[in-house]
């Protein structure tokens, strides 16, 4: 009786692993690969871009902030986008000063933005 207790409950645990090992905890990051986003949807900057800038990087470029460059509205981040962008992925310095970095799904976002023409939409 105590023996298939035992036998009972190595025979749980090892489902228990096989279930967790099964779920997705070895799924590998996708790397970062600038210049080959794909972009199914139209970038809003009004929606997206510039709430993006305004909630991670205003508070030093721009309204207020005095850190060069300003980018406090289309002209300023449109003109600044590709250094804007190799700064979110780290080069040559990671933006948000300090870290972390935005989500990949963000960073993607200003990605779009730019291969779609950087529209002020
Ligand atoms: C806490 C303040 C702070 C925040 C927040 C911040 N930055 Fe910066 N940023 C700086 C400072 C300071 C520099 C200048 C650093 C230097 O010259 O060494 C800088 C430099 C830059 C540069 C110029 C980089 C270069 O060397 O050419 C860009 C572009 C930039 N930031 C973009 C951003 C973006 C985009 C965000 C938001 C995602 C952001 N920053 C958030 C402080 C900040």
């Amino acid at each position: 009786m105590k023996k298939s207790i035992y036998l009972l409950s190595i025979v749980s645990a090892a489902v228990v692993l096989s279930l967790v090992s099964a779920s997705g905890c070895t799924k590998a990051k996708a790397p970062v690969n600038m210049g080959t986003v794909t972009c199914s949807d139209t970038i809003s900057f009004s929606q997206q871009i510039e709430p993006m800038i305004q909630t991670n990087c205003a508070s030093c470029h721009g309204y207020g902030g005095g850190t060069s460059p300003s980018l406090s509205n289309h002209a300023e981040i449109a003109s600044n986008a590709d250094n804007i962008l190799g700064t979110l992925h780290g080069t040559p310095q990671l933006m948000p000063q300090g870290g972390p970095a935005l989500a990949d799904s963000l960073i993607q976002q200003f990605d779009c933005w730019i291969q779609q023409g950087k529209m002020n939409n």
